[in-house]
């Protein structure tokens, strides 16, 4: 996904979402909307991701820029401000330029009683980040670093050192079920991942997904980009069902659950 800055909801500028499905309703409250499972006792996994109306998931760029819109910044930072960690690949982090998640003031108390930011969770084989996101994480919400036994170890050094918390989570190869339970370790049960298609392959096939925010933006983009699951992570069929859809200035916000939810609501 991209940047997150947009005219926050509930100003004049904001973009205005209506809603189609459960019920239609002309001005939706996001943050109320959005809102995780009350009572949660493990993780709960969300996805937010972007596709074209052709399933590609990302634009001529290389990046998600051409398919995102103002309605999709503005979902994302309510995203955020409602997740206890962003969790994302390492490539994501690469080409999307991602730094540790800066405070808005419209989150107002969505952040109540956690830190005025969610930290970045990234997973990563080489630890090969932008310095920033290591060193530029506030103290209470220090980015945490998911990697392997098989990872260069002074970088993992270097990682620590900078102020990450580095957390080996698999001999080659990071496992998804240790990424949630470290996580949950800390205390970080909402989880937000917003990709990439690899990252968010290996989670599906180990069943964790349990909740897909699918934003389809009003393009096409032809057969070169990938679609939002990808990559070389078993094929996995998992039933979900439509929990909601929004519509605002011609893109559609899908969100499906998992067929069988852990939780009712
Ligand atoms: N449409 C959307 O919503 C969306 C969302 C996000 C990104 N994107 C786009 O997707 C593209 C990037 O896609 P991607 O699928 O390659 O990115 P990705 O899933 O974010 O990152 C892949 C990288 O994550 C690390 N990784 C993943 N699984 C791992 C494991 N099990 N163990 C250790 N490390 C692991 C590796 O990092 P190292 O290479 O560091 O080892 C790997 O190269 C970009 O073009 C981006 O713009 C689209």
């Amino acid at each position: 996904m991209t940047s997150d800055s947009t005219a926050p909801t509930g100003t004049p500028d904001a973009p205005r979402f209506r809603a189609l499905l459960p019920e239609p309703a002309a001005d939706v409250d996001l943050a109320a909307a959005y809102a995780y499972p009350s009572g949660l006792e493990g993780p709960w996994l969300r996805a937010n991701m972007v596709a074209s109306a052709d399933g590609g998931a990302w634009g001529p760029s290389g990046r998600t820029a051409e398919l995102s819109s103002p309605p999709d910044r503005a979902l994302m930072s309510v995203l955020r401000a409602h997740a206890d960690v962003v969790l994302a690949g390492a490539a994501t982090a690469r080409i999307e330029g991602y730094r540790p998640v800066r405070p808005r003031e419209v989150w107002g108390g969505l952040r109540a009683g956690r830190t005025a930011t969610p930290p970045l969770a990234l997973v990563t084989r080489t630890l090969d980040v932008h310095p920033d996101v290591l060193e530029k994480a506030p103290p209470e919400a220090p980015t945490i670093v998911f990697t392997t036994e098989s990872a260069p170890a002074d970088r993992r050094r270097a990682a620590a050192a900078s102020g990450a918390e580095v957390v080996v989570a698999g001999a080659d190869s990071v496992r998804p079920e240790e990424v949630l339970a470290g996580l949950a370790e800390r205390g970080l049960v909402r989880v937000l991942t917003e990709g990439g298609p690899h990252l968010l392959a290996e989670f599906a096939a180990a069943g964790l997904l349990d909740e897909l925010c699918l934003t389809l933006s009003p393009r096409l983009l032809g057969p070169a980009a990938a679609r939002i699951v990808a990559g070389a992570a078993p094929s996995h069929t998992q039933d979900l069902r439509l929990a909601a859809v929004l519509e605002s200035e011609d893109s559609l916000f899908v969100r499906y659950r998992r067929a069988f939810d852990r939780t009712a609501g």
